[in-house]
């Protein structure tokens, strides 16, 4: 199996992917959280910022644009070119409030006209620039059954992978994904398909690679958000399943303190990056069951001497 890292807004910005990829790896792409250009500003100093090569040395990245505008894609298309990109990720799946109510991410695939529209301009220029271009996509905006037209639509485009996360925008990112949909677009994508979704134990991951890689010969690539959080080491863990091996909380702790002190460096004060430091803390929580007190104490901290601290009382 090879693992993409699912871009996850505000959280696998570039100091916690190369936190990550100095102790983890093991991730063919990591997608960057999405961008949002607009038709006179297409990438803000802060996009530059997370997207420049200084930042992203010996990283596969993909940045992923969130529109519904042509326009818009393009003149960020050409200035992440200038910056070496030859591959980018178009956001169709985003459900929250702000972007559906603009018709983009999820809320933009009910605009079956429009759709095509914004892919017959990208793909164009896109082909012209030996660009290529992958869609991250739910299956549709009110119903799921919305995806059987959607896909007819993808299957007009060179998609150059179309990355499914078998839910739609009221779903968030709750209940069970649709698999009964994902197997639909199995069947009938033309273009290659990557799976995202739940994908949170070696388990997981094995009956994947069982239902889909060896009997469906579909790719051995999956794109992981979430779990990757909840268990930096799920895919070492997948790898070495027959092995009985614990997890390793030294790397966990070397890994935490490079983030934490690489957030220092770029911003102030203490409010600001121990509000980065506490929502991996939600995800992280699971690393330390039987502590929950400790860990809603480090939730509560207000400043770095109230964080250290409340981090002793966990190691
Ligand atoms: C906090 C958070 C931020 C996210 N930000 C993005 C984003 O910027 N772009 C995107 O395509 N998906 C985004 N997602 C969705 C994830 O990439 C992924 O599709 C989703 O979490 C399901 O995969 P998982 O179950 O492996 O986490 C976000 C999800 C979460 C929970």
């Amino acid at each position: 199996m090879r693992f993409y890292f699912a871009p996850l807004e505000g959280i696998t910005r570039y100091i916690f992917r190369n936190a990550y990829e100095k102790y983890y790896g093991d991730i063919e792409k990591y997608f960057a959280p999405f961008i949002s250009p607009t038709d006179n500003c297409f990438l803000t100093p802060k996009n530059i910022r997370e997207l420049c090569p200084e930042h992203n040395q010996g990283i596969n990245l993909v940045p992923q644009i969130l529109t519904n505008n042509s326009v818009a894609f393009i003149g960020a298309a050409k200035e992440l070119y200038d910056m070496g990109y030859r591959e980018l990720n178009l956001n169709l799946g985003c459900p929250s409030g702000t972007a559906c109510a603009k018709k983009k991410g999820a809320g933009f695939l009910t605009e079956w006209y429009e759709m095509e529209r914004l892919f017959d301009d990208i793909y164009e220029w896109s082909g012209s620039n030996n660009v290529i271009i992958s869609v991250k996509t739910r299956l549709g905006r009110f119903e799921p059954d919305e995806f059987y037209d959607i896909l007819e639509i993808y299957n007009k485009y060179p998609i150059s992978e179309l990355i499914i996360h078998p839910r739609i925008e009221k779903d968030y990112y709750k209940g069970k994904p649709r698999m009964e949909f994902y197997d639909y677009a199995v069947e009938h994508s033309i273009n290659p398909v990557v799976y995202n979704g739940n994908l949170f134990s070696a388990d997981d991951i094995e009956k994947y690679d069982q239902n889909y890689v060896e009997e469906k010969k579909v790719s051995d690539i999956v794109m992981i958000g979430r779990g990757l959080l909840y268990n930096p080491e799920l895919i070492k863990l997948f790898f070495n399943r027959d092995n009985d091996k614990k997890f390793d909380y030294i790397r966990f702790w070397d890994f935490h303190d490079e983030i934490y002190r690489n957030y220092q460096e770029i911003m102030s004060p203490d409010k600001n990056v121990l509000f980065h430091m506490k929502e991996l803390w939600t995800y992280w929580k699971e690393l330390y069951p039987e502590s929950e007190r400790a860990v809603r104490n480090i939730l509560k901290t207000k400043s770095y001497g109230e964080y250290e601290a409340a981090l002793r009382n966990l190691k």
